[in-house]
């Protein structure tokens, strides 16, 4: 369905789509690597790896760039200055102005611009009216905050070098070195991130294209070989390049950026989301099972991606993570052009005899973008949760979002009526499956005309949707960026009008292809745009809508079928005079940005929390809504693919993430789509999906017992909506990633640095590893500290470092609880999170060695944003010495007597003690203030843990109490 050639004409174009369509009847096989560029087929980064190399086979290479120490000034936290750089061996020098600030969140940022452009003294090839200047507004999309001078930073001038320190107690150290020009960061005196160690700071000045004359050639002569380009510089992409047939006019021809960035004493480096692999980066200089490119950040629709590769995928998050034994540091490289990081880590000896014993590692990185600005943010730690804690400061954190939109949500390509949706919602009903949503694909549309609805198959949206509501059941619609370009479309005829799309290099539409054939984009980064397209999703003006309609937002990287690299030509052109090559990896978060505002203000004050699906993103997407991993296949290795991406998405700020249940290409197996709903049910964002040419697969159609199993992996997920929506509400806080990685919860426990397969779900202590392998009857789980661990539902009992062997069949989802945790949950089956609204909770007290437990519950109205004015209960659950104790931990706020009171009702009808104390035998009864309240107790048997349970304590879920065992 997508090909890379260079479509001349219409018909040509046709023909690609149908048989592009003809592709979806084939099995998936590979990605066509074809079409996407290796490091070799892109000029920039050929040069950047071409200039490390040169330097690191060159003898002393001394780095062309140094600060003049003259122009530094400082001035409330920010010195300022200029670097000069070299640029023949005349010594001739461009000016780049550098900026470095010290923040008061205890970051620092360094930009390096360029005086030439900045001043607009450049001149553009071709006629073009594009910006002189470097982009310098990915910060106005991706930072809302924590941007604050340092007030306590102070500088020591030196004639070489100047120190700064920052930080928290100014225990963090900025040494920056004029000549050649680099900077260590430390911490407590060592240094912990160093710039420019390798001297592979590279920013291409503009210059002008000197046109050498053609080389004369007689009759009959062979051609004279071309004139040799300076030594040194390879020219030959410069000023043109052509990839696929497409070739990118470069009106201010070559304009990297690169920079090397050294992690001294770290192995492991994490994020820089998203790639195909493991959670630990692997280097990217070859040998064995390294990759051979850098990792790419180029927002891309890379058809059947394949696993384990530094491929670039549909999103991009410029952030990385280093951890050593406990310590972890990173960096935001925050430009939005197409970007390459090369990863070379190496390790070294102390003494040649240790064996490896103490030896020291290195991490090595290299990134490089193709135009825009150095502009570099650098995170001291020391933990990995305060550096997600202040990379959101600055990118904004996950949005709350509402309740349904962390329960389950069965989609494919298509439902094809509506009637055919209501039957679906039916049958789930019938066979007792929960689901809060169902989706729509793009044919559900007139003719692939958003905003409009099939005439003959979608006759009643508002039936279909009145349906839906009757069990608090929600539609997902998709609507896409590009826009039908077709004579009568009221759409993109206002489109036009308004001249709200994106221009190609000559200053008109651009036109391209897409689902609908010949298409326009909306162009986002246009304020208009935005207002306009909010206009469109008015309940008057998208007939049909109704408050329980969300949105996905597919294709936004943007996808163009017959584009370079499938998508956007480079030279096309922005608002603001901006070309696609400064701005294409936020494109598809600018996309969803508008679609965001749109949610908000369908009606004028009905103010709910929007749930809008994106398939591309960068930093700041989070504060929008969810991504998936895109169009995995139905295999093991992509259900096993799965786990590592939303990891690594999670420590890189954007936590609310998923990937397809079942696998997008392919009919999985029963046994495969038994294990994927088991997965998915640890997923943040937990969707089943299917590509058009798939057979049904609706959970009550795999028949028993795997309809049964997956009901149950279902009901887990709901039953523990509480403590899923109480994480969701600590990343919306302050960061921390809803499933976590081993690294991040043990930063001291060096076995645990990579794995990549098993996670912690919020602060729960709930350890889960589910099975991912073909015909596995058992896995390894591996336990990182000496603690009692339980199954979660047999309370066996496994203790112990190390691994341990869980014996999982089909219908088990390898699960542990971690001793010293208090898990809420709400246990009575329903059709939807919605119906469970009002249900009461069972506390699940999992007593660790010390016999002590303790654990939280946030939750709101799972609706509005009346939380942000103090509506919502946030419990403290602790037992020490015998007694639980429920204790206030929210803050008060104009609205948090009135949901108090809403909520009073809402109790706790049941506790459960997990590991309960042997003196309990023969106890019958629990205190709770003048009352009591029946305690059942269960002896241990075997390797299973004692329990105990009290039911009914007649207890409010947000109030104080006390009970007493
Ligand atoms: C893209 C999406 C996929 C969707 C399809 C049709 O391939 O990734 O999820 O079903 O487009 O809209």
């Amino acid at each position: 369905m997508r090909r890379s050639l260079a479509l001349s004409s219409r018909w040509t174009a046709i023909l690609v789509v149908i048989s592009a369509l003809c592709c979806l009847f084939s099995p998936a096989i590979s990605v066509k690597h074809e079409n996407f560029k290796t490091c070799d087929q892109s000029g920039f980064c050929k040069r950047n790896r071409a200039y490390a190399d040169t330097a690191a086979g060159t003898n002393n290479w001394e780095a062309p760039y140094r600060i003049a120490p003259e122009s530094l000034s400082w001035k409330n936290g920010q010195l300022q200055g200029s670097i000069l750089k070299t640029v023949n061996a005349n010594g001739e020098t461009v000016r780049l102005p550098i900026t470095i600030s010290f923040l008061e969140s205890g970051s620092a940022r360094v930009v390096i611009d360029e005086e030439k452009r900045q001043k607009g003294e450049i001149e553009l090839r071709h006629d073009s009216k594009i910006r002189k200047e470097r982009y310098n507004e990915a910060e106005s999309w991706a930072i809302v905050g924590g941007l604050d001078l340092s007030k306590t930073a102070t500088e020591d001038r030196g004639s070489a070098k100047s120190h700064v320190k920052y930080g928290p107690d100014g225990k963090f150290e900025a040494v920056i070195t004029y000549a050649p020009f680099g900077i260590d960061f430390k911490r407590d005196d060592a240094t912990q991130v160093r710039f420019n160690d390798r001297g592979l700071l590279n920013l291409e000045h503009w210059r002008q294209k000197i046109d050498k004359p053609a080389p004369e050639t007689k009759e009959g002569e062979e051609p004279s070989p071309t004139p040799e380009v300076p030594a040194g510089e390879d020219e030959s992409t410069w000023w043109d390049e052509t990839f696929g047939g497409n070739t990118d006019s470069k009106p201010r021809g070559p304009e990297s950026v690169g920079l090397d960035i050294t992690f001294p004493g770290y192995e492991y480096v994490f994020g820089i989301p998203e790639h195909a692999g493991s959670l630990s980066l692997k280097a990217t200089r070859g040998g064995d099972g390294n990759h051979n490119d850098p990792y790419r950040l180029y927002n891309a629709d890379v058809f059947e991606y394949i696993m384990d590769s530094s491929m670039t995928l549909y999103g991009s998050i410029p952030f990385m993570q280093a951890h050593k034994k406990d310590s972890t540091v990173g960096v935001f490289w925050l430009n939005a052009a197409e970007t390459w990081i090369d990863v070379i880590k190496e390790k070294e000896a102390h003494n040649p005899l240790s064996l490896g014993i103490g030896s020291k590692f290195e991490t090595k990185t290299h990134w490089f973008s193709e135009s825009g600005l150095i502009d570099v943010f650098v995170f001291l730690g020391p933990t990995a949760k305060d550096i997600t804690k202040v990379y959101g400061e600055l990118t904004g954190y996950t949005a709350l979002p509402q309740e349904f939109a962390i329960a389950y949500h069965q989609c494919r390509w298509n439902y094809n009526s509506d009637e055919d949706v209501k039957d679906v919602d039916r049958k789930m009903s019938k066979h007792n499956i929960p689901y809060d949503v169902i989706w729509l694909d793009i044919e559900y549309t007139d003719d692939k005309q958003y905003f409009t609805w099939d005439p003959l198959s979608f006759t009643n949206p508002t039936g279909m949707l009145e349906q839906l509501d009757q069990s608090e059941r929600k539609l997902v619609a998709i609507i896409d960026p590009h826009i039908k370009n077709k004579d009568g479309y009221h759409v993109v005829e206002e489109l036009k009008k308004k001249d709200l799309a994106v221009h190609d290099k000559g200053g008109g539409i651009y036109e391209g292809w897409c689902w609908p054939g010949s298409s326009h984009w909306v162009d986002c980064f246009n304020p208009a745009a935005i207002k306009w397209w909010i206009g469109l999703f008015k309940y008057d003006y998208f007939k049909g809508s109704a408050p329980n309609l969300f949105i996905w937002n597919d294709m936004n990287e943007p996808s163009v079928f017959n584009g370079p690299e499938t998508t956007m030509p480079k030279d096309n052109i922005h608002h603001g005079g901006w070309e696609h090559r400064d701005v294409h990896n936020i494109n598809g978060m600018t996309f969803h940005n508008a679609t965001y505002q749109a949610l908000l203000e369908r009606r004028k004050g009905e103010i709910r929390r929007p749930f809008v699906l994106t398939r591309s993103f960068y930093s700041g997407s989070q504060r929008l809504g969810a991504m998936w991993t895109g169009d995995n296949q139905a295999s093991w290795e992509h259900l096993a693919a799965g786990f590592p991406m939303i990891l690594n998405n999670g420590i890189a700020g954007f936590p609310f993430a998923g990937a397809d249940v079942g696998g997008f290409f392919g009919n999985p197996e029963k046994d495969l789509l038994t294990r994927w709903y088991q997965a998915g049910a640890f997923y943040p964002f937990f969707r089943g999906h299917a590509h058009i040419d798939t057979r049904r697969r609706e959970p009550y159609l795999a028949g028993e017992p795997y309809t049964g199993i997956i009901t149950q992996a279902l009901r887990l997920r709901y039953s523990l909506l509480p403590a899923w929506y109480t994480a969701f509400h600590e990343a919306s806080v302050d960061g921390t990633p809803i499933i976590r990685p081993h690294y991040f919860q043990y930063p001291s426990d060096e076995a645990g640095f990579a794995i990549d397969d098993q996670f912690f779900v919020g602060g729960t202590g709930l350890l889960a590893k589910p099975v991912v392998t073909e015909k596995a009857e058992s896995v390894d789980i591996y336990l990182p500290d000496d603690e009692q661990y339980y199954d979660y539902f047999t309370f066996e009992k496994y203790s112990g470092r190390g691994k341990h062997n869980i014996v999982a069949p089909l219908e088990k989802i390898p699960l542990l609880m971690q001793g010293g945790h208090i898990i809420p949950r709400k246990d009575r089956p329903r059709r939807s999170s919605g119906l469970m609204k009002w249900d009461p909770h069972t506390l699940v007290l999992v007593l660790g060695k010390s016999g002590q437990a303790k654990g939280e519950l946030y939750f709101d109205d799972g609706e509005t944003f009346d939380y942000q004015q103090g509506a919502y209960v946030h419990r403290e659950f602790e037992f020490r010495d015998g007694v639980l104790v429920s204790s206030d931990i929210g803050v008060n706020g104009k609205l948090t007597e009135k949901f108090l009171r809403c909520v009073k009702s809402v109790g706790v009808e049941k506790i459960l003690i997990v590991g309960a104390p042997k003196s309990w035998e023969g106890k019958s009864s629990v205190k709770i203030g003048g009352g009591e309240a029946g305690l059942e107790f269960h002896p241990e048997e075997g390797n299973k843990a004692a329990w105990a349970v009290v039911r009914a304590p007649k207890v409010a879920i947000g109030e104080d109490w006390k009970i007493e065992f």
